[in-house]
């Protein structure tokens, strides 16, 4: 079968002749003219419609395997990646699907707290006296980095419980990381950064953030010890971005020697780490690791948010800056918006200030440690031939399945049961692995989570007759 697209590329530009296939393709693929498992031509078919080269298209089609966007296996014909949709893909996995009143039985989705355990009280008091304390200078637009009671606040929480070198002038409160981490990567552009590595797998939103910015992604494999340090230092990368305290998805903890590797790296290129320290505050079989910034606080870029340890709702994220990209962080904050709303940052300075954020991660812990340890055992029962793991801490466990499983017959399986999960796919940029699972565990009650894992159980042994047939 001969497979065209609609390509044009021109000899009379300075954008190479492999840039404008890609970029072609790439923008054919975010809108929608290319759909999720569309075929494309081979790359000597390609390069013969277009008259260039092979090795030309062979690294375009790379680049974009790369980043998520084609799917490139030995002997196939390249496709649109399923997750191609780079953004919507994921986040839909995390989301109820069908209806927006329509409710799963099992809501096994990773990556959401159990919003049920909200303070709304003691939230309320704080946001009643943060607006009673607010002067009306601060009802002004004001320092686009926010508000000073909160950065005060901020730095001294943020040093005492996960070893941040953080002094209030180098916070930037921010609508949650995900603005933080844009604001970051256009940065990190306009100072020269080209290349930068990701962790594989990892959110694909933060794949579509960084190639928004202009930022080339290069993927880095992670296993058991965080992120292969050794392969990212054989690449030509810029700067890394990372999830230390607990891998997005897989749950990895970085060990103590490839966070010593990672900075011999970054003092080695004197060049910059941005610490997604996504699930820090959850940590339940191990003592507490520190966040990497203390380590290197000039180097590693800090990032959190209360959206693990309140509710995403509250869009209220936070960075710590090193010296040298600062100005152009906040000139970055300051074009995007003109700043965080005050009346929330004074809210969550009084909340932290007295002491209820540490109050209500106590509480949380122990409440989800129970809700791990029902759901770890449940599978045992249930599933004793899956490998949990990464459920050390943070809100999710992985689980991985047999070989010849198969992830989508087991996904639409769940689903007819009313079950609502991820698999770790939908995450993968270039890695491959067996079928995996993420289990959120933080938002069912224990009973709940034993019934779950045994239809869970049911969805898998049915999607396996399935299979065989
Ligand atoms: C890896 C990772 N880090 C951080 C966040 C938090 O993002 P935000 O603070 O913008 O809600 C998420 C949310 O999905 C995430 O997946």
């Amino acid at each position: 079968m001969r497979v065209e697209v609609l390509l044009t590329i021109t000899r009379s530009g300075t954008r190479s002749l492999g840039a404008q296939i890609e970029e072609q393709l790439r923008d054919a693929i975010r809108t929608g003219s290319l759909r999720p498992g569309a075929v494309l031509p081979s790359t000597r078919d390609l390069a013969r419609q277009l008259g260039v080269s092979r090795p030309v298209v062979t690294d375009a089609y790379g680049q974009l395997a790369a980043e998520g966007y084609l799917m490139i296996r030995q002997g196939a014909r390249p496709r649109v990646s399923q997750s191609a949709a780079p953004v919507e893909s994921a986040r839909s996995a995390e989301r109820p699907r069908g209806r927006p009143d329509w409710r799963p039985r099992f809501d096994f989705r990773p990556n959401i707290p159990d919003l049920s355990a909200f303070p709304r009280g003691a939230w309320l008091r704080s946001l009643r006296d943060g607006l009673s304390r607010i002067p009306d200078a601060d009802l002004d637009y004001g320092d686009p980095r926010g508000v000073e009671p909160l950065r005060v606040a901020l730095a001294e929480y943020l040093g005492r419980v996960r070893g941040v070198v953080a002094d209030p002038g180098r916070l930037v409160v921010t609508n949650g990381y995900a603005q933080g981490r844009a604001l970051v990567c256009q940065t990190l552009a306009t100072a020269g950064v080209r290349r930068i590595a990701i962790e594989d797998p990892s959110h694909p939103e933060q794949r579509a953030t960084m190639i928004r910015a202009g930022l080339e992604i290069v993927p880095i494999p992670v296993d058991a010890a965080g992120l292969d340090v050794a392969r990212l230092a054989s690449t030509a990368a810029d700067a890394v971005v990372l999830t230390p305290a607990h891998q997005f998805p897989t749950g990895a903890v970085m060990s103590a020697e490839r966070r010593t590797a990672l900075i011999d790296w970054l003092r080695t290129r004197d060049t910059i780490a941005i610490e997604d320290d996504y699930d820090a505050e959850y940590r339940y079989d191990r003592s507490p690791v520190g966040a990497l910034q203390g380590l290197d606080p000039d180097r590693v870029i800090y990032a959190g948010s209360v959206s693990k340890t309140l509710a995403p709702a509250l869009r209220l994220g936070w960075l710590v800056v090193p010296d040298r990209l600062l100005d152009a962080t906040v000139s970055e904050k300051r074009l995007a918006d003109l700043g965080t709303a005050h009346i929330e940052q004074y809210a969550l300075a009084d909340f932290v200030a007295r002491g209820e954020l540490d109050r209500h991660l106590r509480r949380m812990r122990t409440r989800y440690r129970r809700r791990r340890d029902a759901l770890v055992s449940a599978l045992a029962d249930a599933l004793p031939e899956a490998r949990v793991e990464g459920s050390a801490a943070g809100l999710h466990a992985t689980v991985q399945l047999s070989e010849t499983d198969d992830e989508e017959t087991v996904l639409a399986e769940a689903r007819a049961r009313g079950i609502e999960l991820a698999a770790l796919s939908a995450y993968r940029v270039a890695s491959a692995g067996p079928p995996t699972l993420l289990l959120g565990y933080a938002r069912s009650p224990e009973p709940a989570l034993r019934s779950g894992a045994g239809e869970l159980a049911e969805a898998v042994r049915a999607a396996r007759v399935h299979t065989a047939r």
